[in-house]
């Protein structure tokens, strides 16, 4: 079966897997106060998980990165990076995570295969932080970060979403924490996804004013570091770290999207921000163990990839929320 190429000509070779909806945060922006979570039977299991993505790595995917909610709070994750890490033609395997676990997760993690992490951090305040997850505890994510750089993960990167009158007043001792420890870091536009109310637009604070914060103490180059992500990478004089701006609203970069995602509940979906999906975990359980099966599947529902998201079409409102997609 040739590899994933969608109907504009992109070719799909990343996957961003979401291995469960559940998170000890309740980060003001990805879900509300009181989430109901998935009952355990929805949820893909580790075979499951195993099976679709095999299929994938042999259509050409090369790169896996696991999602949540937070991946850390199941408990057969590691069991799912031993696997993962042992598929033919998988070159990245990574994860993005809250930090909140990594003290104790980011060393067997490391030793079983994965490559990279994103860490959430979006303020080195611990009551705004707790205020933001609704009750995280800054200082457990910090030693969680440490463990992970002990461990031996290279180029770690932090992922800061930046809301006006919140934390956007960190901007440069976020920049400056990952100075010290020689992480990269992604600054975000919080995109509209799930409830929508005038708080949301009022906070949203664009890539464009983070960047001119950042360039009246630390003049920005232009890099060519890409990842196959949305992220575009800046450097700094004096200091190796890249600095990246996710920018949804301000910066479309939907014309080179090499990417889909697999929900917690089974389903490819083709755009983070439109709602066309196939469903993989019917075939999953109907016909447990066959790829080829799942091939096909995955092959034809690439080609109802859309060409754009529609964040930018005003009156057109995701429903979904982060937790459940995977981010
Ligand atoms: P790399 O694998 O290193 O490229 O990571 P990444 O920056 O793509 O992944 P990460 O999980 O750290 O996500 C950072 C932010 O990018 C999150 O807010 C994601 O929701 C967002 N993001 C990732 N992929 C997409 C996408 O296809 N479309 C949009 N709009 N946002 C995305
Ligand atoms: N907009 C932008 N980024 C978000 N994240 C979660 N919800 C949103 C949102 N609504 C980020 C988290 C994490 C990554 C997976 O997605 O901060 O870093
Ligand atoms: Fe949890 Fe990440 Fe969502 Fe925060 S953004 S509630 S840490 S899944």
């Amino acid at each position: 079966m040739s590899q994933l190429v969608d109907a504009f000509g992109r070719q799909v070779e990343y996957l961003r897997l979401s291995v469960t909806d559940r998170c000890d945060f309740r980060c003001v922006y990805c879900m509300t106060e009181d989430p109901c979570f998935l009952p355990k039977d929805h949820v893909l299991h580790l075979e499951e998980l195993a099976w679709i993505a095999q299929a994938f790595t042999e259509l050409g995917v090369t790169k896996i990165r696991l999602t949540g909610g937070e991946p850390l709070v199941r408990s057969d994750c590691d069991q799912l990076v031993h696997l993962l890490g042992k598929l033919p033609g998988l070159k990245d395997l990574s994860m993005t995570t809250n930090g909140s676990r990594l003290s104790k997760f980011a060393k067997p993690m490391f030793d079983a295969g994965l490559k990279r992490l994103n860490i959430s951090l979006d303020t080195l305040n611990p009551e705004l932080f707790t205020q933001l997850t609704r009750n995280g505890k800054l200082a457990r994510v910090i030693e969680g970060i440490d463990a992970a750089i002990a461990a031996g993960f290279e180029r770690i990167k932090i992922n800061a979403v930046i809301l006006k009158q919140q934390n956007d007043h960190e901007v440069i001792d976020l920049v400056n924490f990952c100075r010290d420890r020689n992480l990269d870091i992604a600054f975000i536009e919080e995109m509209p996804l799930g409830e929508m109310d005038e708080r949301k637009d009022a906070r949203h604070c664009s890539s464009d004013e983070v960047k001119a914060m950042i360039n009246e103490h630390y003049p920005l180059q232009l890099s060519n570091k890409r990842t196959g992500g949305p992220a575009r990478y800046y450097t700094m004089a004096d200091s190796p770290i890249h600095i990246g701006f996710i920018s949804p609203h301000s910066h479309n970069f939907c014309h080179e999207c090499n990417r889909v995602r697999v929900t917690v509940e089974g389903q490819l979906l083709l755009c983070l921000g439109n709602e066309h999906s196939i469903d993989l975990k019917s075939i999953v359980r109907e016909y447990p163990g066959d790829i080829e099966r799942l091939k096909t599947a995955i092959h034809q529902g690439i080609k109802l990839k859309p060409k754009q998201h529609v964040f930018d079409n005003s009156g057109v409102q995701i429903l979904r929320f982060m937790n459940s997609t995977g981010g």
